[in-house]
């Protein structure tokens, strides 16, 4: 089979990458040529484990290829997957110009019958939307083909991407007719051939499915910050608390870790885009706008506990950062709660000191000079007046505490992640403040 994906993003080069490994035919196409020509040489523009060795493979197996240009595929094609990026407008809206721009181009140039699918996190409505797109101008060239839209929202998470694409927990398709049901089951069969766990539903629910799951997840990460909030002014702990509800399998124990606080491509932009659906449908969405109001808060949270320590008094401090990305093994940091912790530290006239495995070059495209890069962990604690763990990657898990209290300034420790042990940090000398007491 041949298919294309528009958009070699996270979730189009890993989908690209996967189906190719499965025998599939994949035209990736990107606008942004730097990307495909870094592409076409083997090179992968993000971090995601595993990638990297499946694009070379498959490309040499002359299964994957990269282009700039939709156009010259389209009569090859069977099915195209949307996979282009939906930011957040001004007010908190899915902006879908670049999705609607794919559609008119594919109906400009379409040449034979297509399966058009949604794999873009878009709002109920949006395949109805491509689908009149692609009508009006096949209608403006007198053309009468055929197409069909399917919905088919992506769940991977990065850091793992091509592993939950690889082997899904399931796959949801919105289908309008038999034909698009039986070209995504032929797709989608060799990942499931040991679970398969494939639901079609309405065009509508598998879009709303999308927005529902991350508003589940992101509910359950502010109510947990919420009741370690709590623990804290009673005298709880936070930790022993959500080991004790977690154990009670109605609850389960995924996405239940206090911290500071969700950020990433996809919580922050869907929590708000399902808020404004809400709202334009005369609903408002009470337990998501307390969802995001928690999530801003928290998000400030390391840097407060700080200001506190000091009585307001950071002026001139030098302020170590662990951790950039939103969250280990991804070198994403679009909306990460390091970006707000460091813009605090800043206006507070803080020297900040940084270190991250995997995201320093991402870092530097939107913090330039004000920040002091440093070449590992204990470079960044040198002279410093507190360490900030941000993001819980490994190599942070274990640090030689005796090495770190000699080099910095003040043995100071905020835990954003609650990795550490108080006990074992109090006894070697240090500071301690975790998430929920
Ligand atoms: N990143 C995730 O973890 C994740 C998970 C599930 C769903 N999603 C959703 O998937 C979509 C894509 O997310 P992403 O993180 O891969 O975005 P991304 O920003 O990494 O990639 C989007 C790509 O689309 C390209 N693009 C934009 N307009 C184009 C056009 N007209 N033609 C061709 N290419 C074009 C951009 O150049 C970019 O490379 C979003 O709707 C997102 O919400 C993301």
């Amino acid at each position: 089979m041949n298919i294309a994906i528009i958009g070699t993003g996270y979730v189009g080069l890993v989908t690209g990458a996967c189906f190719s490994e499965m025998g599939v035919h994949v035209t990736c196409v990107d606008i942004d040529t730097e990307k495909i020509n870094q592409l076409k040489q083997g090179l992968v523009p993000i971090y995601e484990p595993g990638l990297e060795d499946l694009v070379r493979k498959n490309t040499a197996a002359g299964r994957l290829q990269f282009v700039t240009t939709l156009t010259p595929c389209l009569s090859a094609v069977e099915v195209i997957f949307i996979a282009v990026g939906t930011p957040p407008e001004e007010d908190g809206s899915a902006d879908l110009s670049h999705v609607l721009e794919v559609a008119r181009e594919i109906g400009r140039n379409m040449s034979r019958h297509l399966l058009v699918v949604t794999k873009s996190t878009v709002p109920v409505g949006t395949a109805h939307k491509i689908k009149a797109v692609i009508r009006e101008e096949l209608d403006k060239r007198g053309l009468d083909l055929t197409f069909d839209i399917a919905s088919n929202p992506e769940f991977l998470k990065e850091g793992s991407a091509v592993k939950d694409f690889m082997s899904p927990d399931r796959v949801i398709v919105g289908v309008e007719n038999e034909k698009g049901k039986d070209l995504m089951d032929k797709l989608y069969k060799p990942f499931l051939i040991n679970n398969y766990r494939i639901f079609f539903t309405d065009i509508a629910s598998a879009e709303m499915i999308k927005y529902a799951a991350n508003a589940m997840l992101a509910t359950r990460i502010s109510f947990m910050n919420d009741i370690a909030n709590l623990c804290e002014r009673v005298g709880a702990d936070a930790n022993a608390v959500r080991r004790g509800i977690g154990s009670d399998t109605r609850i389960g124990t995924k996405f239940l870790y206090p911290g500071c606080g969700y950020g990433g491509s996809c919580f922050p932009k869907d929590i708000k885009a399902l808020i404004k659906t809400a709202a334009d449908n005369g609903y408002p969405m009470s337990v998501l706008e307390a969802v995001e109001s928690v999530n801003e808060k928290q998000k400030k949270i390391l840097f407060e506990k700080l200001q506190k320590h000091y009585n307001n008094n950071l002026s001139g401090k030098t302020i170590a950062v662990w951790g950039l990305a939103f969250k280990p093994e991804t070198d994403d940091i679009r909306e990460a709660p390091s970006l707000v912790t460091i813009d605090l530290l800043l206006k507070a006239g803080c020297k900040v000191r940084v270190y991250d495995p995997i995201a320093m070059n991402a870092a530097k495209k939107i913090l330039g000079t004000q920040v002091c890069y440093c070449s590992d962990l204990y470079d960044a604690a040198l002279q410093a007046e507190a360490v900030i763990l941000q993001t819980e990657w490994k190599e942070f898990r274990l640090p030689s505490w005796d090495t770190l209290k000699r080099s910095m300034r003040t043995a100071l420790v905020i835990d954003g992640r609650n990795i550490y042990d108080k006990n074992e940090l109090k006894q070697k000398g240090f500071h301690y403040y975790g998430i929920g007491g």
